[in-house]
């Protein structure tokens, strides 16, 4: 079986879902989008897609962001999701894609008097960041503030932000970047939000440093809170903050939960993976694969 795509509220194989060159969101950035990951448990021959609603719950609100109007709800697009990934015949670890975006194939710089569409496709993704622990650079890049756009949706033209980071870190020889907000606070990863571990807390910059409000973050946070009684804690976080930590990671769908050993040449705690962090790992792998019941509210199973 192809890969299959939902294009023009249809189901068709991948390689027949092609857009019009002049596509409004192609030229402008005018969409927004999310990343599920559909995880495969071997052992139950199934898959878990791990906080599926909450994942459309914030596409809608980019959505709105950009006032992108679509035909579904959250739930009729969990359905949608549901039934491509059955259709595509994956047995691996999956990556699903969904796409709201101005559709119109003209030219002019605008939210409104276009047209708007949804796509979905799923596909493999390897380890995004690595298996192991990872190196960060502090960017020259400062994360996009929420007067410039939105930073609590993905909103596609703001990646631009990510991917000069991004580039930027890897030209350095360094896995990830790290953005500061304008006023110099530690904001996020590329694409991923950030941790540290201090006197036995968890600290994260919060929402009005320009963080998108990850779902991995929120999973981490309630987690540590209730397999390792952890508690934490969300405000500024500075630089030398990094520097100085026990301990370091970021987390994100794509990235799940990677420890950083080194920031602009420093190495964090022990230089190693910490004791927390691993923990933290080991659990979230778990609870991913939908196998604790304390968290079934964060599963769908397929079949
Ligand atoms: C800019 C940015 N920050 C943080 C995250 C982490 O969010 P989540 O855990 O919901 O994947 C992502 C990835 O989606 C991202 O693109």
């Amino acid at each position: 079986m192809p890969p299959y795509a939902f294009f023009q509220k249809q189901f068709m194989p991948l390689h027949e879902a092609k857009i019009g060159i002049l596509t409004h969101a192609l030229h402008y950035g005018t969409a927004c989008f999310e990343g599920i990951r559909g995880n495969w448990d071997n052992e139950k021959e199934r898959f878990c897609l791990f906080r599926l609603s909450d994942h459309y719950r914030r596409l809608l609100d980019g959505c709105r962001l950009l006032k992108i109007n679509l035909p579904y709800s959250a739930e009729e697009m969990c359905q949608l999701t549901l039934e491509l990934l059955a259709k595509s015949n994956y047995r691996e670890d999956v990556y699903i894609r969904p796409l709201a975006y101005k559709s119109s194939e003209t030219i002019g710089v605008r939210l409104h008097d276009l047209e708007d569409a949804l796509l979905i496709v799923v596909t493999t993704l390897p380890p995004y960041l690595g298996n192991s622990t990872i190196r960060c650079c502090t960017s020259s890049w400062r994360r996009i503030d929420d007067t410039m756009i939105p930073a609590r949706g993905k909103i596609s033209g703001a990646y631009v932000n990510s991917a000069l980071a991004k580039t930027e870190a890897h030209e350095n020889g360094c896995d990830e970047a790290i953005l500061l907000s304008q006023d110099g606070h530690v904001a996020e990863g590329s694409a991923e939000n950030i941790f540290i571990v201090s006197k036995e807390k968890l600290i994260t910059p919060a929402s009005p440093d320009n963080v998108l409000m990850g779902i991995t973050r929120d999973s981490v946070m309630t987690v540590a809170r209730n397999e390792m009684g952890l508690a934490s804690i969300e405000r500024r976080l500075d630089r030398s903050e990094l520097y100085l930590a026990e301990e370091c990671f970021l987390t994100g769908t794509g990235a799940r939960i990677a420890p950083i050993v080194e920031i602009d040449h420093r190495s964090i705690g022990t230089g190693g993976i910490g004791p927390i962090t691993s923990t933290l790992q080991r659990s979230l792998l778990e609870i991913e694969l939908g196998r604790n019941p304390h968290y079934s509210s964060w599963y769908t199973f397929l079949p």
